[in-house]
């Protein structure tokens, strides 16, 4: 029996310097895509998955998100009073229980590997799950449920992948397969933010990781790697020589919401697929004429 991953981790330091103006005073894990917030959808993703405990690492000007995830009286009071029984029964199921939520400050901007070895002692000695809120995940199951699966499988380390065209490599990790299925292979290698000429493949690392609790040390010491900051991949490629990696590629299409075009597309995805949205969006858009810019 693998030991069971109850915690799931969310670094949100990030400063979202390629959203501003919007960011300057808005964390970018609360842009919403249609009416939810993008951090939102990745504590929605952890919970169906089994997560029970939710860490955040945080920084200044963030502490919009410790609210979002507290109850707010005085609006439930109102929601109440007006008689709006639905909003507030989807509030309220949108929040994880008391207790079960831990806020840590990254008190500087070193990068991924720093900000994970940040919750290390509230993660403490056991597996957990990591979610970049910036990758917005469309799946049935979720993509963490998908790895979970493939976790109750083989135990170890989980690594969610995709494809991507070779002139997108280089803005990500990207691993080298071995053998085993999609939703379970064995990774060999990885490489954060390559070249494209030295990539091992066209499969990244999608911003969804399962992961056991010796990173913490090998992250500790962690020289400094790609764009100057203390790489989670490179940590993971050292841990790599004692533990397994297992890959998943997962079932599903993401949106790369760090990016302006990710982030406008899924709007529209998401709309789309509401049935309270959908057919008043699709006639404006149908009045704007867009096959002559398609
Ligand atoms: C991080 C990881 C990278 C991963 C990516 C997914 O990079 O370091 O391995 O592929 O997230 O979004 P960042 O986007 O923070 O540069």
């Amino acid at each position: 029996m693998q030991k069971r991953v109850r915690t799931a981790v969310f670094p949100v330091a990030g400063l979202g310097t390629r959203f501003l103006p919007a960011t300057k005073a808005l964390p970018k894990e609360m842009l919403t895509v249609v009416d939810r917030p993008l951090i939102q959808y990745a504590v929605d993703e952890a919970r169906e998955a089994g997560i029970e405990h939710f860490v955040f690492v945080t920084g200044r000007n963030k502490g919009v998100i410790e609210d979002h995830f507290d109850r707010q009286f005085e609006l439930e009071t109102t929601l109440e009073l007006r008689g709006k029984t639905a909003a507030l029964k989807a509030l309220r199921q949108d929040l994880p229980s008391a207790g079960r939520t831990s806020f840590t400050r990254q008190q500087e901007p070193l990068g991924l590997g720093h900000a994970v070895w940040c919750a290390r002692d509230i993660v403490g000695n056991n597996p957990f799950a990591l979610l970049l809120p910036d990758m917005l995940f469309k799946g049935e199951p979720g993509v963490l449920k998908q790895m979970m699966d493939a976790y109750e499988e083989t135990g170890g380390n989980i690594i969610a992948v995709e494809e991507v065209p070779e002139s997108e490599v280089s803005s990500y990790g990207v691993i080298k397969r071995g053998e085993g299925p999609d939703n379970g292979f064995r990774l060999t290698g990885m490489v954060e933010k390559p070249k494209r000429e030295d990539a091992p493949s066209n499969l990244i690392i999608s911003g969804r990781y399962i992961l056991q609790p010796e990173i913490f040390n090998l992250l500790a010491d962690q020289p400094r790697g790609a764009g100057g900051e203390i790489q989670l991949t490179d940590g993971m490629q050292t841990l790599m020589h004692t533990q397994e990696f297992t890959g998943v590629k997962y079932q599903g299409k993401s949106f790369d919401c760090g990016s302006k075009i990710g982030f406008l597309t899924a709007n529209v995805v998401y709309a789309l697929d509401r049935d309270d949205i959908r057919e008043g969006f699709l006639k404006e858009l149908r009045k704007l004429d867009l096959d002559e810019q398609l």
